[in-house]
This record gives C-alpha cells, sequence and structure tokens, in this order.
C-alpha cells in the first residue's frame, strides 16, 4: 500500500514539474530548485531545451541540482553571473493557503532562499500531501545556525518555545553547502503566526537563515487525487 502511495506521489511530482516546465520561455534566465520535485522540474525542463527552448541561462539552489542540471543538458551559471532571475520553481515541505512555506528539509534553504529573493516570479511545486491549513504541523522549521556559539543559539530558539532536533547525517553533524548546521525547531501546535516568529529567530545572532518562505511563492502548482491545479496569492 505504502509503495503505491509512492509511485502515486512520483507521479505527481512529475505532473508538476513537467507543468511547471511549460512556464519557462525562450530567453528566460531560471532558477532551479532542490529537492525531488525540483528534480522533475529539472528533467522537464531538459527536455523541453533538447526539444529547442533556448533560455538565457540557469542558477541552480545546490550542488545536487546543477549537477543534474548538467546531466540533462542545461547550462548553468551562478548567481553572480546573474543576479535577476525571470522563473524560480522549487519544491517545498509545507505549504500554507497564503502560499507560505516551510522549505529545507533538504538542507539547501539558504541558497534556495538567495535564488528565491533574485527572482521576479516564483512557482512553488509540491503534491498535494503538502498542503497544510497551518505551517509547522507536519514539518519542523529549519534553522541555519552559525556552528560558533550554537549552544547560546539553541537556548534562545528554545525560549521561542522550539523542539530542537540538530540535523544529523548517519552519525554525524549535517553540515551545509555554506559551512553551518541546521537546527530543525518544532513549535508545539504548529506555528500561529510565521511572520513573528521568522522576525524573533532572524533577531538571533547567529541564526544565518530560517527555512520560513512567507513572501517569496507568487504561484503554486499542486497535484494531487483532484488533479493538477495552479494556486495564485
Ligand atoms: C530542499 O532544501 C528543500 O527545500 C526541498 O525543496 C523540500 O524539502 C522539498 O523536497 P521534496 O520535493 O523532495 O519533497
Amino acid at each position: 500500500m505504502a509503495m503505491r502511495h509512492d509511485i502515486q506521489r512520483d507521479t505527481w511530482k512529475q505532473q508538476v514539474g513537467s507543468a511547471a516546465a511549460t512556464r519557462v520561455e525562450n530567453g528566460m534566465i531560471v532558477g532551479l530548485g532542490t529537492g525531488s520535485t525540483a528534480h522533475q522540474f529539472i528533467y522537464a525542463l531538459g527536455r523541453r531545451i533538447q526539444d529547442g527552448l533556448r533560455i538565457a541561462g540557469a542558477v541552480a539552489s545546490s550542488q545536487d541540482s546543477k549537477d543534474l542540471a548538467i546531466s540533462v543538458g542545461i547550462s548553468v551559471s551562478d548567481l553572480d553571473t546573474y543576479t535577476e532571475l525571470d522563473l524560480y520553481v522549487d519544491g517545498a515541505d509545507e505549504v500554507d493557503p497564503q502560499l507560505r512555506l516551510i522549505k529545507g528539509a533538504g538542507g539547501a534553504l539558504l541558497r534556495e532562499k538567495i535564488v528565491a529573493s533574485a527572482t521576479r516570479h516564483f512557482i512553488v511545486i509540491a503534491d498535494s500531501s503538502k498542503q497544510v491549513a497551518r505551517l509547522g504541523t507536519g514539518f519542523p522549521v529549519p534553522v541555519e545556525v552559525v556552528p560558533f556559539g550554537a549552544a547560546l543559539v539553541r537556548k534562545r530558539l528554545e525560549a521561542l518555545g522550539a523542539a530542537i532536533q540538530i540535523r544529523m547525517l548517519g552519525d554525524t553533524v549535517f553540515v551545509t553547502e555554506n559551512s553551518n548546521i541546521i537546527f530543525d525547531c518544532t513549535f508545539a501546535g504548529g506555528i500561529a503566526h510565521p511572520e513573528e516568529l521568522d522576525a524573533h529567530l532572524h533577531n538571533i545572532v547567529g541564526v544565518v537563515e530560517t527555512g520560513l518562505f512567507l513572501n517569496f511563492a507568487q504561484e503554486a502548482i499542486i497535484a494531487g487525487p483532484d488533479g493538477v491545479k495552479t494556486l495564485s496569492r
């Protein structure tokens, strides 16, 4: 049963990836997200490029996505080459009705947020299991933290009500592509006021970035048992 569900979810990821790829036009500079759903977009974009689409450039939010993009024929530059993007497509861990997001289960939240901040239009793509009424009910909020003095940051996060798990990779502490660590923060009952919480988190010295993407996505493409739908903010 679980396997059938996974196959179904994979199909939904492919559907949203392909749907988002149809939104790419000749001459665009495109941001490539990270994670299994964003990878479906990268595959679909690669197919469109093979069929003759000519984008002006692409920027990836992680090494993983960069490697995948290159392998499917997308030429990738860094954000210093293109400081303004036309379109960014990425997945999410949670999407609320106002298209506020939790991202970062893959650990790429900082680069994702930098790329998202450089784009004119951000389409989040997800299967319907990612839709929530309130953020923080299914996934923790990842908070990227400088390793120096991290115990102090941890204390301050706990004072905000967070139950904390340090992100691990097997037996070792996970280190981001920016040489930081991640505290996965769970808030009992979810997050009632995401903007307020995000402001408090950013006020803690040593916090580099959070996985709350509150004013970023303009559009969502969601696939589930009811088909593929597009939501706008
Ligand atoms: C990567 O750091 C994340 O923000 C991903 O975009 C997010 O975790 C969604 O990943 P999946 O598409 O694999 O669920």
